[in-house]
Order: C-alpha cells, then structure tokens, then sequence
C-alpha cells in the first residue's frame, strides 16, 4: 500500500488528478494540499468508499503534515497559461512555488518519488534538481516531469486520422515539454504506421502544439485539466506499480540524464550531447528509473533534425532553472 500527496490539489488539475487517485485501491493514504479551497476539495472526495484514507492540509505551516511519510508527491501546484502566453512566461511565479514545494520534499520526505507537472516543466524538474543538490538528498532517478500527456495526445490524435489504428499505440515523445522541444518519434510507433510526408508534419506540429489547442478553446480560463489529470494518474499508477511488480513498466518523463548515465549515450549521440535533462521513455523500478529504455530503431532524418532543435531550445530553459536557484541561494 502507497501513500501519495498532491501539492495544488484544489486547483483543475489536482482536483481531478485527486478524483481519479483515490479509485486507485493500491492508495491507503491520499494527502491533498493547497494554499486555498482544500478542505471542502477532499471532504468531497474522501466520503467515496475505496481503500485510501484522505486527509487534507491547507497553507505553508501544514507543508510538513502534509509531506511526512510518503511515498509520492505530484504536483500540480502553480500558475497555468492563458491565450497568447507560453509555458515560459509561467517561470517567475512557478519557479518560486515549485522552490518552496521541494525545500519541504528535501526536508520531509527525501526519499520520496516526485513528479512535477508545473510548467514550464523544461525549467521546474531543473529546479527541483538544483534545491534537492543544496539539500544534499538528491537522487536523479527519483526525479520526474511529467510529460505523459505528450504520448497520450500523440495516441489519439494518430487515430483521429487513421481510425482503425487502436488508441493503445506507442509513439515515443522525446525531447522537452513545451512546443518545439517536445519531439513525437512517429518513425518509431509500435505498431508501425503508414503516413504520408504531409500527414507527419500535421501530426508532429498537432503534438507540439496540443496543448495550445486547450489554451485557445479555454478561452483565458486555463489550460488542460481534464486530460493532464488522466495523463498524471495513469503515471502514478505505472510508479506504484513499479512498487509492487517486477514486471516491466516504462513510461515517458523529462528526467536527468545522469540517472542512467549508460542509456543516456544513445539518445546524446542523437543530437541532446551537452544536455543535463531529456524528456525519454524511463523503465521504472521500485527505486524510480531504473534505466533509459533504449530507443527500438533509428528516428527518421527529420526527426534528428527536430531533436537538435529541440536540444537548443531546451538547453535555455534547463540553464534558466539551473541558474534561478544558484542566484537565490
Ligand atoms: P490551477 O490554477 O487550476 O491550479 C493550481 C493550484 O495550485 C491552485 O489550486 C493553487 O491554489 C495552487 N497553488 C498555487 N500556489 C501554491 C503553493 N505555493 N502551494 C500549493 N499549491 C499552490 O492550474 P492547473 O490548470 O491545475 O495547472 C497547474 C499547472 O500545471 C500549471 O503550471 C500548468 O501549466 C501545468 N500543466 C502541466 C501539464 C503537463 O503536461 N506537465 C499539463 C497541463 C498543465
Ligand atoms: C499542456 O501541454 O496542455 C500543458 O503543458 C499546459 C499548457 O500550457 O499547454
């Protein structure tokens, strides 16, 4: 039995997130924490009867009740973007949530599994990295960002055009979480897919940009929640499953490199050479990655080529969340 806590646990996302984790039966203990709105969030969902006790606590002085023991913090907590911004803009006021959520992970629970699902999540993993390096309890292979809905979308919007192709095909999703660093490797979909040159462009530039589409229908009132609280259940119960199985589970996440520093050379020969964080498929083990999986073939020449850029790209944005804790410390 796994105990989980949700930091932002009031807000679209962890409300639904929260929702789904407590039909998870191998959850004993859900702990749901906000700064606002969370008594009323989890006396809700704690009356549904499945296995998981819920507790709520609200504020930064109940961080620490919140925290102790567990196993699994997510965390949704933080500002999402409105039409016309990019995940970047969310840096100033997420970076210092995401500082404040980790120094109390450093000091609560070390050795807790983490996922971060604040954008902009090519800077926030970074900075998790750099408070849990200061705290002297970081373990890289228990660091994760989520970008789940990254081959989620890319399943279904595949099948949005090839009706007859099952949702449970794998496209692997590597690179970052943010426009052109998030990389869909169609070349390499199990099983194989028969697409024309103009079908991959839209497909690529449709899973890039998906989360855009939200945004834009949302209309200023946020961006996913619904399908990113799908996206980050389903990946905290591959995490739990890891626990408790031995079989092998793999699931995608911008991840640092130096947690398998073997797999990392096949995707730093792919074009990510100089870079510390890559978003890759993960198998997880019961001490969180326990290796890079290995990439079943060569990506195509455009997709090496998407790589690069998205290498670029992201190389700024994992700089700046390097740099944001190394300035304030
Ligand atoms: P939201 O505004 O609906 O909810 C955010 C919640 O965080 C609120 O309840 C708020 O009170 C809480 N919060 C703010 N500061 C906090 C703090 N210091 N401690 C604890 N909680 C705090 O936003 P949302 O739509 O749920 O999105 C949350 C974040 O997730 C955004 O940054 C968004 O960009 C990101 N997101 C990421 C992905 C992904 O694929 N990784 C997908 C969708 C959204
Ligand atoms: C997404 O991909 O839906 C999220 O990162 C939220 C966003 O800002 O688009």
């Amino acid at each position: 039995m796994v105990s989980v806590a949700v930091l932002g646990a009031a807000g679209g996302i962890g409300q639904s997130l929260s929702l789904l984790l407590k039909l998870n039966q191998a959850i004993s203990r859900l702990s749901l924490y906000d700064i606002v709105g969370i008594p009323g969030v989890a006396t809700d969902i704690s009356h549904i009867n499945t296995n998981s006790a819920v507790e709520y606590h609200i504020g930064q002085a109940q961080l620490d009740a919140a925290l102790r023991g567990i196993d699994i913090v997510v965390i949704p907590a933080g500002v999402p973007r409105k039409p016309g911004m990019t995940r970047d803009d969310l840096f100033n006021i997420n970076a210092s949530i995401i500082r404040e959520l980790i120094e109390a992970v450093a000091d609560h629970c070390p050795s807790a599994l983490l996922a971060i699902i604040s954008n902009p999540v090519n800077s926030t993993v970074p900075i998790a990295a750099e408070v849990l390096k200061a705290r002297g309890v970081y373990d890289p292979r228990r660091l994760f960002g989520v970008t789940t809905l990254d081959v989620v979308r890319a399943a279904r919007f595949v099948r949005d055009i090839r009706p007859n192709i099952d949702t449970s095909v794998y496209i692997p999703v590597v690179g970052g979480h943010s426009g052109n660093t998030i990389v869909p490797l169609l070349s390499l979909a199990e099983p194989q897919l028969d697409l024309a040159q103009e079908e991959i462009e839209d497909l690529v530039h449709r899973i890039q940009y998906g989360g855009d589409e939200v945004v834009k229908a949302k209309n200023g009132a946020g961006s996913a929640t619904l399908s990113m609280a799908y996206a980050a259940a389903r990946f905290i119960e591959s995490l739990i499953q890891s626990f408790e199985s031995d079989s092998i589970i793999v699931e995608p996440a911008l991840v640092d490199l130096a947690a398998d520093t073997q797999g990392a050379k096949q995707i730093k020969t792919l074009g990510a050479d100089g870079l510390a964080f890559f978003a890759v498929p993960v198998v997880l083990g019961k001490v969180g990655i326990k290796r890079i999986a290995p990439l079943r073939g060569e990506p195509s020449l455009l997709e090496r080529k998407g790589i690069e850029i998205a290498a670029a790209a992201l190389k700024v944005n994992i700089d700046k969340g390097i740099t944001y804790v190394i300035k304030k410390s």
